[in-house]
This record gives C-alpha cells, structure tokens and sequence, in this order.
C-alpha cells in the first residue's frame, strides 16, 4: 500500500514539473510565472481541485509517442475565489509551448460543461502556441469544441480571459467570445495572423507587441479590457472583478459588507457642474461619490474615453455604471463609446446587475468618418441594449441631454425606471445656439436679435422642467443627495419583474 501511494506522489510531481525545470526557468526569465503558480494565485488558498493531471496525448506522429507528459499542457479544474466556485483552465507553456492537443481540448471541454451544468464562471489562462502542429486536425476540432461551448456558456455563466503569453490564429476566437479579457503588457499579444504573414501580405512592417500587445488591444482594437503590468496583478484584478459577478444568470450578485452611509450627503457635488455650459468636469469624480467607499471598478478604461463603464456597489450590491464624460469629446456619443456601452449594458442586463445611466451628452459626433463608419448601425446598438435591458435601471441626467443621445441613454422611454434630473440639466433637441441658428436663420445678421433668441431659448428649454412637466423626469434632485435617491431607487427595484414577448432571440444590429 505504502508503494502504491508513493508511486501515486511520485506521478503527481512529475505531473507538477510539466516540461520540466529548464523550462519553468525560461518561462520565469521572461518575467512570467508557470500555469500552476497562476492558478495558486488566482484561487483562495488551498482550495484547488485538479482535473485530469494524468491525461496524455494520443499522437504518435514526429515521434511524440516517446514524449507524453501528464497533464499534456493545461492545468484544469476548480476552486473558490473568496469562498466562491469558479472553474478554470491553466494553459502551460512548458509543454509544446502550451499548444493546445485534442486531449487538451478535451481537458477545457470538461470544466466548461461542468461550469455550465452547476452555474459557476470559467475563468481561462492562454499561455499557448496555439494548434499542436503535430496533431493538425485533430488540434482544429479541439479548438471548435472549445468555441462551442464558449457560445452555450454565453449569457448563462461569466467567462474570463487572461492572456499571459501568446494567443494566435484562430486560438483567439476563444477569448474573443468571453465577457472580459486581461492582457498582461509586454508579455502576451492576441492577433489573427502574426507578423511575418503580415509583412508578406501587406508589406506591413510591425512587431508582435505593436500589432497585438496589451496596449494596442485595450487602446486602439478594444479586444481587451484592461492591461497590467504583471501576471500577480492581473490574478488580483481578476478576483476583484468575480467577486463583482455572479455565478449565474439565475443568481443575484453577491452582497458585500458595506461600510459607507447610503443615506450619505455630498454637499460638494452641488458644485460639481460648472457655471458654464461648455466647461467640463470629470464625471469620475461623481461616479467615486456615489459607490460605497468610493470603489469603482472600471471596464475599458484606455478605450472611447467619452464614455465610462464600470462596476460599483450601494448597498453591497453590484451596480453597473454608464457615464457620459465631459472631459472627453464634450461626453458625445460616437461609433467607438456606443459599441463600448452596448456591449457592457448587456453583460449587465444578462447576469441581473442593475445599472446605473449618468447622462452628460450634447449628441452625436457629427463627420464623415462617423457617417461612413456606420454611427447610425453602431448607436442603435446602443439604443437597443438599453431598450431591451429588463434589470433594473435608474437614470441621473446632470447636465445636457440633447436630441438622439437624450433618447439613447436610458431614457424613461427606454423603460428605464428612475429617470432623475439635477437642477442643471438641460433636456432639449439641441443647444441654445444651434437651435437659435436653424429657427431664427433671418436674424443671423443680427447679433443682438441672436442673442436674445438664445437666451429666450436657454430659459424655456435649458432646463429639466420642460421635461419634468411631461413625466419624462421623475424627479428634479438636489445634487447633493444622489447617492441618497438612487439607493432607495434600486433598492425599490429588487423584485422587478419585466415580462417581454416571446422570440428566439432579437437582431441586435451588429
Ligand atoms: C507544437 C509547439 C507549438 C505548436 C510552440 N511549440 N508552438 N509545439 N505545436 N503550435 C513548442 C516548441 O516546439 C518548443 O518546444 C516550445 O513549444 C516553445 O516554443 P519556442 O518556439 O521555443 O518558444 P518561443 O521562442 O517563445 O516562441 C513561441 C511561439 C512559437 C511564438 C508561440 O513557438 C511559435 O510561433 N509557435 C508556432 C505558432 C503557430 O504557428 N501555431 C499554430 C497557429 S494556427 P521545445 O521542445 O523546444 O520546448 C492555430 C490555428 C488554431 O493555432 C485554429 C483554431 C480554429
């Protein structure tokens, strides 16, 4: 017994050593850490289970019958993160580059549909070279069962990215088609053709970094969600980000030991909106105000700044935030912040987290390069999420609201619950000056005619009453206690029940 049980450790350690430990050194001297380092990192403390440490490969092409270690490149199985079950899959670069096999596909596919049957999220490590060339088709069909169950898991359960190392050709369609991916910078690109193809194609001379690091793909192609600068940070930033969620789209978020008033008055934000129309302010700052102890967790943060999203919590309870920013393009909407919130609105409204709509908006930014961008498909996604969020919504307008935009951010019309107006706001088709230029045309030669227009204008319509008056707006608020008023608003709202039509799914404009 005592022999079989030694054997049993002797197996499972050289299962740990994975490629071996001039491998592991490499993989450490490119600042990186090995798959079961991350996996201990990401999970609480000895709560890992493994799966399937002794699967082999089946090749025996190029002489890979003489090499089978266990395990065969991913570390596989679950755990809890702060006491909460996730499952997840580890790829390991010191084992063929982590590339991924037909038995190694296999291993993913076992934690996915176990994710999916028992409600919890996946959370994948890529650290991988892609198809086992070894094993050509066989490596395809792997891959395409994984990205099959990426779709069924979509929606049901959340699905988390990390890339830690290379992720390329048709291996990024997996992360692609998850809810969040992290990128660690310097030490891992994503891209569908690498360099080299480029350069022969397109005659296009670039590195890896530039054409698929970090820093392109959460600045320039949005693929990714954040960047950090190492691989403890992004662990770190990924439990944060789970504890955030839920399990499953037929569970709340958790709720979070909160140490912060929610009756809290902010006397500073009545003073947040300056006097002057076209002067902007950081809408971060009341953002930081109205979650619990100032936390705010940001999605997307390098990308379409003229918008924000985000998580916070009132209450204990996950928000998700979508805020127009001044400082940014005045806060207009374009094709970049409409696709950024679209996509964000419904992770929202998929897994039961209210939102939270902050409204700053003077319209949409007017170009050709907009127009021939297609800004009217990428609004309406924008429009359409929000139109058929069924989760509880509030909305805050605390200045401009103009035309199109005043329609797309959650307004009442969209079924947005609370729809709340500070003093300031400014619910109207257009700015005064604009209105005054198309209305009054035969004045323009008239300053003062002009600028008596527009101040007959600014005083009828620069205001929420206007639309206070038709119910458009619930309530005109005092800056200061909207932290107060969107408490009491969602908590109101815990038991919101939407019936919609049936259908097989909607045609969201893509
Ligand atoms: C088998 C692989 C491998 C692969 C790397 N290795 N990629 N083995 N299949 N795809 C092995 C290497 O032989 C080497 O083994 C070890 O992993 C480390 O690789 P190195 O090249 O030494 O490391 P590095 O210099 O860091 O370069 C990493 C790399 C490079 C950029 C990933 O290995 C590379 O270009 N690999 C091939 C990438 C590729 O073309 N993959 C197929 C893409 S098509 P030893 O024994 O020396 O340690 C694809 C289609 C998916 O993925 C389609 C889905 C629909």
């Amino acid at each position: 017994m005592k022999d079989i049980l030694e054997q049993l450790e002797q197996r499972r350690e050289a299962a740990r050593m994975g490629g071996g430990q001039a491998r592991i050194d490499a993989q450490h001297g490119r600042g990186k850490l090995t798959a079961r380092e991350r996996v201990d990192l990401l999970l609480d403390e000895g709560s890992f289970e493994e799966f399937d440490m002794f699967v082999t490969h089946r090749c025996t092409d190029f002489g890979m019958e003489d090499q089978k270690p266990a395990g065969d490149g991913v570390v596989t199985g679950w755990g809890t993160i702060n006491g909460r079950l996730v499952y997840l899959f580890s790829q390991d670069f010191t084992v063929f580059g982590g590339s991924l096999s037909e038995t190694h596909a296999q291993k993913i596919c076992k934690i996915m549909d176990m994710a999916i049957q028992n409600g919890a999220p996946v959370i994948g490590i890529n650290d991988s070279g892609g198809a086992r060339i070894q094993e050509g088709v066989a490596s395809l069909a792997g891959y395409a069962e994984v990205f099959q169950r990426n779709i069924e898991a979509s929606g049901v359960i959340p699905q988390i990215s990390v890339i830690m190392g290379p992720c390329a050709g048709g291996a990024v369609y997996s992360p692609a088609m998850t809810d969040f991916i992290f990128m660690v910078k310097d030490s891992s690109y994503m891209f569908v053709t690498g360099p080299d193809v480029v350069k022969t194609v397109t005659n296009e001379v670039v590195t890896a970094e530039e054409l698929g690091g970090a820093t392109t793909h959460t600045r320039k192609s949005s693929v990714a969600d954040a960047a950090f600068e190492n691989d403890v940070e992004a662990l770190a930033e990924v439990r944060r980000l789970v504890d955030l969620l839920p399990a499953n789209n037929r569970q709340k978020p958790p709720v979070r030991p909160f140490f912060d008033d929610p009756n809290r008055f902010e006397p500073s934000l009545d003073t947040l909106v300056p006097a002057n129309a076209n002067t902007p302010y950081d809408m971060k700052e009341l953002i930081l105000k109205l979650g619990d102890e100032g936390d705010f967790y940001e999605i997307q943060a390098e990308f379409a700044k003229n918008i924000i999203t985000g998580f916070i919590r009132i209450e204990g309870r996950t928000v998700g935030v979508v805020a127009n920013q001044p400082m940014v393009l005045a806060g207009c909407l374009d094709i970049d912040s409409s696709r950024k919130a679209a996509r964000f609105v419904r992770f929202c409204d998929a897994f039961e987290i209210p939102i939270l709509t902050l409204v700053d908006v003077p319209g949409f930014l007017p170009g050709t390069g907009q127009e021939f961008g297609g800004v009217i498909k990428h609004g309406a996604k924008l429009l359409f999420a929000y139109g058929e969020a069924t989760v509880p919504m509030v909305t805050v307008i605390t200045r401009k609201a103009y035309g199109g935009a005043y329609d797309v951010m959650a307004s009442k019309h969209l079924r947005s619950d609370f729809n709340y107006a500070w003093p300031t706001a400014e619910v109207a088709v257009m700015g005064a000056k604009g209105a005054t230029e198309i209305i009054h045309r035969k004045d323009l030669n008239d300053p003062e005619k002009i600028a008596k227009h527009t101040k007959d204008y600014e005083d009828r319509f620069a205001n929420p009453f206007v639309a206070a008056e038709r119910g458009f707006i619930d309530e005109v608020i005092q800056p200061r206690s909207t932290r107060k008023r969107v408490a009491r608003a969602f908590a109101s709202l815990r038991n919101k029940k939407v019936q919609t039509p049936w259908k097989k799914h909607d045609n969201i404009p893509l």
